[in-house]
C-alpha cells in the first residue's frame, strides 16, 4: 500500500453504471454504507457479496460480525473467490481456542505506541455503556437517571479493582458488584467482611492510599470517592433502584463470565492464543467474530458489541505507517450490532480508512435498536453517516417513504393536453399541447416494491444507489439524477466449506 492514504482514495472498487466516472471508490467505501432490502431481497447475494469482494481483492483486512451461522463459512468462500490465502482469516469462536481480553486490552492498550489513553477508567466505563445502551432491554435507553446511576456503579467498580487490585478483570468486577454492601448496618458485619469481595479490595485499597497521596493526588481523591460509594451512596440507594441498575451489569456480563466465552473473553490471553488483536486487522487479517446472534443469543451480539466498540476505538488510534491496509466493519443483521458510537466513528473514519457496511431489512428495525427516546435522532443520525445507500426490493413502506425522499424530487418536464378555458374539453382539432413542469420523486416509493430480487433466472439483483453528494454520469433516471440502477449478478456457491461450522 502507498505510504499516502490519499493516494488511494479515488480507487475504484466497483462501476455503478457503464460510464467510468459513476466507480464507487475507496472514499466512497470509507465515507459509510447502509444496504437496506426486504428479506430475501438479494442484499447478502446481490451488493453485500459484490463490496464484500471488491474490498477482499483490494487487500482491505476486515471485521466480521454474525447473525446467522452461515456468516463464516459465505466469508471463508469469498476469501477462495478473491484469492486470499486462508490464512488471512482468522475465526474468533470457542472452537478455535483464539483468546481476546477485552478489558485487558482497552485498560492498558498494548498496541499503542504511546501511553496516552491507558489505564483511564473513563475508557472501560463508556465501552460498557455503548453497549449496555442498546437492544434488548436497554436501562439506559430509557432514562437518562439510569444512565448517571450505571456511569457511577461501573467507574466506581472499576476504580476499586485498578486501586486495589492493579488491574481490571471482568470477574473482578463482577464480584465487587454482587458482594458490595446492601445497607449501612450490612457493612459493620464481619460475615460479609469475609466472603465479601468488594470488602477485601475496600481493605487493599485502604493500604495502598498513604502511597498514593504522595504519588497521585488526583487518583487518590478518585478513591476517596470511590470508598464514599461502597460505604455510604451505594448502600443508602432503595432495594429497588439498586437491583437495576446491579441487573443491568450482571445480567449481561455473566453470560460472559459462563463457558465457553469466559475463557474466550476473560482469562489470561497466551502467545498461542493471542491471535485477534484488532490491529490484526489492520495488517490485512479477516477476524470473523464467530458467535451468531441466531445461536448465541444476547450474549453473542453482547460480546461482538463489545468486540466492535474495542475495534473502532483501536482503529481510530491507528496510524497509517508502515504495512497499512484499508480495514472494513462488516454487520449483516447490523440491527443487532448498531451503537451510539457509530457515529462518532463515522467521522474519523475516512482518515483512518475504514469501510463500514451495515445491511438490514428497514428503518424500524434501528428504530426498535436505538431507541426513539428523541424521535428517531439516533437513526437519522447514524444513516447521516452512512454516505452510500442502497435499496433492494422492500415492501416496507417507512423504509420506501425515507428512499423516496433522501432521492429528493427533481424538475421533470413532461408534456400536458391543455383543454379551453372553463375547462369545457375542446374539440380534438383545437387542444394543444404543452410542456408542463412540475418537483417530482427522483425515484417514488412504488418503485422499491418491484426490483428483481435474484433467485430465479437470470439470478440478478436490482439495487438503486445514492451516494451523498454524487451525481451519477450514466443512470437511468436522467441526467445528472441521485439515483443510479445497479445490478449485481448472484453467483452459485458451490464450494465446501473446509472447517464445519
Ligand atoms: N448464490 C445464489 N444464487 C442464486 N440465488 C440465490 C443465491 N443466494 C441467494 N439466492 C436467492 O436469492 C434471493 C435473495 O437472497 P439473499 O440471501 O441475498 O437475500 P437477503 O436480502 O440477504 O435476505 P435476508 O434478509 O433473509 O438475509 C433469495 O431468494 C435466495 O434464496
Ligand atoms: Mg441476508
Amino acid at each position: 500500500m502507498p505510504a499516502d492514504p490519499e493516494a488511494i482514495l479515488d480507487h475504484p472498487l466497483l462501476p455503478f453504471s457503464k460510464n467510468p466516472a459513476d466507480a464507487w471508490t475507496i472514499r466512497n467505501a470509507c465515507e459509510g454504507t447502509q444496504i437496506f432490502g426486504g428479506t430475501g431481497s438479494g442484499k447478502t447475494s446481490g451488493s453485500g457479496r459484490a463490496i464484500a469482494l471488491s474490498f477482499l481483492k483490494n487487500g482491505f483486512g476486515g471485521l466480521v460480525l454474525t447473525a446467522k451461522n452461515e456468516e463464516w463459512p459465505l466469508w471463508e468462500r469469498y476469501c477462495q473467490q478473491a484469492g486470499r490465502p486462508l490464512s488471512d482469516l482468522i475465526v474468533l469462536d470457542p472452537k478455535s481456542g483464539f483468546q481476546f481480553n477485552f478489558l485487558d486490552y482497552e485498560f492498558n492498550r498494548p498496541d499503542d505506541e504511546t501511553d496516552e489513553g491507558k489505564h483511564l477508567t473513563h475508557n472501560i466505563v463508556s465501552l460498557f455503556l455503548a453497549t449496555l445502551s442498546t437492544g434488548e432491554a436497554a436501562v439506559s435507553n430509557a432514562d437518562p437517571f439510569w444512565n448517571d446511576a450505571l456511569r457511577e456503579l461501573l467507574t466506581h467498580a472499576i476504580d476499586l479493582a485498578a486501586i486495589g487490585s492493579g488491574d481490571v478483570h471482568l470477574p473482578d468486577l463482577a464480584a465487587i458488584i454482587r458482594s458490595a454492601p446492601q445497607s449501612r448496618a450490612e457493612i459493620q458485619s464481619p460475615t460479609w467482611q469475609k466472603k465479601s469481595r468488594c470488602f477485601e479490595l475496600l481493605r487493599a485499597a485502604a493500604a495502598r492510599a498513604p502511597a498514593l497521596k504522595k504519588e497521585n493526588p488526583g487518583r487518590f481523591n478518585d478513591l476517596e470517592e470511590t470508598v464514599a460509594y461502597w460505604l455510604s451512596d451505594f448502600p443508602n440507594l432503595s432495594e429497588k433502584t439498586r437491583s437495576i441498575i446491579v441487573s443491568s451489569f450482571t445480567g449481561k456480563a455473566a453470560g460472559l463470565l459462563r463457558s465457553p466465552l469466559r475463557r474466550m473473553f476473560c482469562e489470561k490471553v497466551t502467545p498461542a492464543t493471542d491471535r485477534v488483536r484488532p490491529t490484526e486487522t489492520h495488517r490485512g487479517k479477516i477476524i470473523v467474530v464467530n458467535l451468531p446472534v441466531k445461536e448465541y443469543g444476547e450474549v453473542g451480539r453482547f460480546a461482538q458489541m463489545i468486540y466492535k466498540t474495542v475495534w473502532q476505538r483501536a482503529t481510530e488510534r491507528r496510524r497509517l505507517a508502515g504495512d497499512w491496509r484499508p480495514v472494513f466493519l462488516w454487520a449483516d443483521e447490523s440491527q443487532y450490532f448498531v451503537t451510539a458510537e457509530d457515529m462518532l466513528f463515522q467521522q474519523t473514519a475516512r482518515s483512518k480508512m475504514a469501510a463500514t457496511v451495515y445491511l438490514t431489512q428497514n428503518l424500524p428495525n434501528y428504530h426498535a435498536a436505538l431507541g426513539t427516546r428523541h424521535g428517531n435522532a439516533a437513526t437519522d443520525s447514524l444513516l447521516g453517516n452512512l454516505q452510500t445507500k442502497i435499496f433492494h426490493a422492500n415492501g416496507d413502506p417507512a423504509t420506501n417513504e425515507w428512499a423516496e425522499r433522501v432521492f429528493a424530487r427533481k424538475l421533470q418536464v413532461r408534456p400536458s393536453f391543455s383543454t379551453g378555458i372553463g375547462g369545457h374539453s375542446q374539440p380534438a382539432s383545437n387542444a394543444s399541447t404543452n410542456v408542463h413542469q412540475a418537483y417530482e420523486p427522483t425515484v417514488p416509493a412504488i418503485a422499491f416494491t418491484k426490483l428483481q430480487k435474484g433467485g430465479v433466472p437470470p439470478y440478478v439483483v436490482q439495487g438503486i444507489v445514492f451516494s451523498g453528494g454524487r451525481v451519477w454520469k450514466g443512470s437511468d433516471f436522467g441526467e445528472d439524477a441521485t439515483a443510479v440502477m445497479v445490478s449485481f449478478p448472484q453467483q452459485p456457491e458451490p464450494a465446501k466449506c473446509s472447517r464445519p461450522n
